[in-house]
Order: C-alpha cells, then sequence, then structure tokens
C-alpha cells in the first residue's frame, strides 16, 4: 500500500485528500494503520482491517473503491441496510425540530408514538409497558432491575453461553465466555447460570428434545436443590436464540418448560431479543417460534434504524407495575432515536421484513446445509437471517477450531465478504440486514464457500 505519495504540498497543509483521489487511498490507509493502534485498543481480528469510506445498503466501500458485502449488517444494527433514506430522512428532520430533550424533565411527543409502536408489534399481549435506555446492555440490565425489584428477590438465572453485554451487570449475569467476566468475577454475586440447550454439542445417544428435558432438569434437580432457592430468584434471562454463542436454537420444549418452571416458582420471564428480534430470525420476535409469552422482553441494535442507539423494555403490568425503579440514562430515550425506531417499526410492517428474513433466510440455509460434507465443518444451523456455520478440527469430538476459523474469516475479507466473527469463537456467522438483495447473498455465499473450501482436506 505504500508507494504512490498524496502530493506534498496538499499533505503539509494537513488537508485530507478527497477519497477517489489519486494518492489518497495510500493516505488513508497510512493513517489508519498507524494511529488506529497508537490510540485504540487492538486485536488482531478486528477488523476486517479495512478503511471504510461509505456504507450503503449491504455494501461497503473502503478508501481504494473495492465494495464488501457486509454479512455483518454492522452487528445486527441495519436490519433495514445501511443508511436506510427514510430513517435517515426521519432522523435528521427530528434532530432540526427536537435537538435534543431529557426525557425524565421533558417527555416528549416522538417516545410516546415509539411506545405505541413497540406495543403494537409486542409479541404477547400481556405486554403493555415501555422502558426506554440507549443501548441493547441498557436494555437488558433495565430488564432485570424490573424484574429484581418488583419481585423483591435478589438473584437472576441466566443461561451458559448467553451473552448480554459488557457492563459490569451484563458481563455478571452474561457468560458468553469465562474470558469474559475473568477480573470481574468477584461482581458476580446476583446471578446464577444453568446449562443452555446447546444441541450439537448434547450428550451422544440424545435427541434434541430429550436433551431440552435434560437441562430442565438439571436446573430442577441440580440448580434449583443445591445453589439457589426457586424463592430467591426474581426472574430468567432468556435469548430464545442465541446469537453470539453461535447461533444457538433451543429445543421449543426447554423454553416452554422454562416458562413453566418461571410461572411455578413466580419467577419474571425476560426474553433477550436485543439481536434475534426485529425480524432477524424470520419472525418480529425470537420468542414467538416457542409460542411463550414473556414477562419481560429486552430490544436495542436494529431498533434505532441503524442510525441512532436506543434501547428498549417491553414489560407486563406486574413486572412494570412498580414507579420508582432506579434505571435509566441521560440520552435514553433520545427523541430523533425515538423516530427512527418508529420509522423502522413502520418500515419493517410495510415491507415485511421478518417475512422476507424467513424466506431468503430459508434458501440460503439450505445452500450453507450442503457445506456440513466439508472438513472444516461441524454443523449449519439457521433461524430466518441468522446462520451460523461451526468450524471444526475433528468432527468426531467436535473440537472447536478457533484458528481456522479466523483463517477463513480473513479470507472472506480478502474475497470481498464481511461475515459476523468475534475474536476467539470458531463460529462464522451470516446476518447480512434483511433487506440483502438475493443476488448479492449468493455472491457472499460464493466467497464464503471458497474461503471454507481452501481451508477444508
Ligand atoms: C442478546 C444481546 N443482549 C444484549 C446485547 C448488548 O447490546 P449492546 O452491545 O448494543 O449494548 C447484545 C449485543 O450483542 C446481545 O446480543
Amino acid at each position: 500500500m505504500t508507494g504512490r505519495a498524496f502530493p506534498a504540498e496538499m499533505a503539509k497543509k494537513g488537508a485530507r485528500p478527497p477519497v477517489g483521489t489519486k494518492g489518497a487511498a495510500d493516505w488513508y490507509w497510512k493513517r489508519y494503520t498507524e494511529l488506529y493502534p497508537k490510540y485504540f485498543w487492538a486485536d488482531d481480528t478486528k477488523l476486517a482491517d479495512i478503511v471504510v469510506a461509505s456504507a450503503k445498503g449491504s455494501l461497503l466501500y473502503d478508501v481504494e473503491g473495492k465494495e464488501y458485502i457486509d454479512l455483518t449488517s454492522q452487528w445486527a444494527t441495519n436490519n433495514l441496510g445501511n443508511v436506510h433514506p427514510e430513517i435517515l430522512k426521519a432522523t435528521v428532520d427530528a434532530l432540526e425540530r427536537y435537538g435534543f430533550l431529557i426525557l425524565f424533565m421533558n417527555p416528549h411527543l416522538p417516545m410516546i408514538d415509539v411506545a405505541e409502536r413497540l406495543l403494537s408489534i409486542r409479541p404477547s399481549n400481556n405486554l403493555t409497558r415501555v422502558f426506554l435506555e440507549l443501548s441493547g446492555t441498557g436494555a437488558a440490565e433495565g430488564a432485570v432491575k424490573h424484574a429484581i425489584e418488583a419481585s423483591g428477590r435478589p438473584l437472576i438465572l441466566s443461561f451458559m453461553g448467553q451473552y448480554h453485554g459488557l457492563s459490569i451487570g451484563a458481563t455478571a449475569f452474561g457468560t458468553l465466555a469465562s474470558r469474559m467476566r475473568r477480573n470481574w468475577e468477584a461482581f458476580s454475586g446476583g446471578a446464577v447460570h444453568a446449562p443452555y440447550p446447546m444441541t450439537y454439542r448434547k450428550p451422544k445417544g440424545m435427541t434434541d428434545d430429550q436433551f431440552g428435558e435434560w437441562c430442565l432438569g438439571f436446573l430442577e434437580d441440580q440448580i434449583l436443590r443445591y445453589v439457589a432457592y426457586p424463592d430467591r430468584i426474581g426472574g430468567a434471562i432468556f435469548e430464545p436464540v442465541a446469537l453470539e454463542a453461535g447461533v444457538w436454537i433451543p429445543p421449543k420444549n426447554f423454553v416452554r418448560g422454562l416458562r413453566k418452571l418461571a410461572d411455578e416458582h413466580g419467577w419474571f420471564f425476560i426474553a433477550d431479543e436485543v439481536e434475534a428480534g426485529l425480524g432477524r430470525t424470520g419472525k418480529m420476535w425470537g420468542i414467538e417460534h416457542f409460542d411463550v409469552a414473556p414477562d419481560l422482553v429486552s430490544i436495542g441494535k436494529a431498533l434505532g434504524g441503524g442510525l441512532m442507539p436506543l434501547g428498549a423494555v417491553l414489560g407486563n403490568d406486574r413486572s412494570m407495575g412498580k414507579d420508582d425503579v432506579v434505571a435509566g440514562t441521560t440520552f435514553g430515550g433520545h427523541p430523533a432515536a425515538c423516530v427512527a425506531a418508529t420509522v423502522t417499526i413502520d418500515i419493517m410492517r410495510r415491507d415485511r421484513i421478518p417475512e422476507r428474513a424467513a424466506r431468503v433466510g430459508g434458501k440460503a440455509l439450505k445452500r450453507v446445509k450442503e457445506w456440513e460434507d466439508l472438513s472444516i465443518v461441524g454443523e449449519t444451523r439457521g433461524l430466518g437471517l441468522a446462520i451460523g456455520v461451526e468450524i471444526v478440527s475433528d468432527k468426531g469430538t467436535k473440537a472447536r477450531d478457533n484458528d481456522t476459523a479466523r483463517e477463513v474469516f480473513f479470507d472472506c475479507v480478502r474475497g470481498g465478504v464481511i461475515p459476523l466473527y468475534d475474536y476467539e469463537m470458531n463460529v462464522l456467522r451470516i446476518q447480512p440486514p434483511l433487506t440483502i438483495e438475493e443476488s448479492l447473498l449468493d455472491k457472499a455465499l460464493d466467497g464464503m464457500e471458497s474461503a471454507l473450501r481452501k481451508h477444508s482436506r
């Protein structure tokens, strides 16, 4: 990337070369490679290691004009594609009209509109109230806070492998990896963890349903007997589809059994829909795949239309009936974010986005399933446009192969495709905007397939 110098006289003046002009790519690349590691914490996976000049829909363009297909939807925030024109316009209008209003002092009309829209798409009719936050982490924590305060009980039940954010609170009850809790173990006092029924790694000889039963049994017979007395637990926070863990889809009987246990013991059932919600899994909400009514639902990411940060919690009267729950944050419920979310929900309904995700994702999964013939692919699985490709070094032992996953990831990026991939994980994910053109998705799958083949024996 070196050799072509940006004109010295411009560099001296400190000017930035317009992208696309001679020498500009080198100039930006140099700036990025020199200054990024100097100013920011850096690990060596982040990033696709490209210098993005612009984004649109399902595509990113780097400073050299190279095109990348974004299979991450920027970590499930751009469910309607990046820089959606209708959401952008409504957001800018709202910024011009309101600037910022803090909802603790000046509750505003956009927050009422977004509450109305959210309740109009609620997964179950028992949900009647709304709490607004800034992020998915804030929403997950907000839901837990409501469960603990409304129940008057100190403990929260969570499931191993789930992810709820990286704040100290969410780190305590989210358990994506012990690595993420390293140094923060002492803050985990209020969380009790049970196994998530991750069916690919179930004991040999069991069916998925039997494994679901086994996990419920372990929770009842072991955890509630030896670890936490059931009437000390205020709520169970559950990811109906655990995406960060690598697209884990639980058996139905487990989710229904958990609902039953929650009823029996007076726990609030919290569905964390921050990533699975808003159409990602082919239904508006992940929990809808299981015919279970949650008491609280945490929402984030795609809610702000990919342009504004917004988190929300939906709750029933019992969980949100108390008026003195201590939760919230200054910028939570920003008026322009509420407007962005309202328009996002309107577009999702108008364009039947969850249905599209189900159709396009179903077709993609059919093709991806064929990759299970490759030596490094242990399993592929998915719901809607959330598809996981589990990379293993040995199909018999199912040993996770993080190193190969990472090499495949970088090969994909070099080929112009960015799968969703996280440090120290062995699952590559396909989570593009739900609006991705089918031909573009096909092209991206071609790219992933050739990278997977290159590393297969
Ligand atoms: C299920 C779930 N909950 C909570 C969060 C945290 O959201 P955020 O990072 O936007 O705060 C995430 C993020 O990936 C998530 O997947």
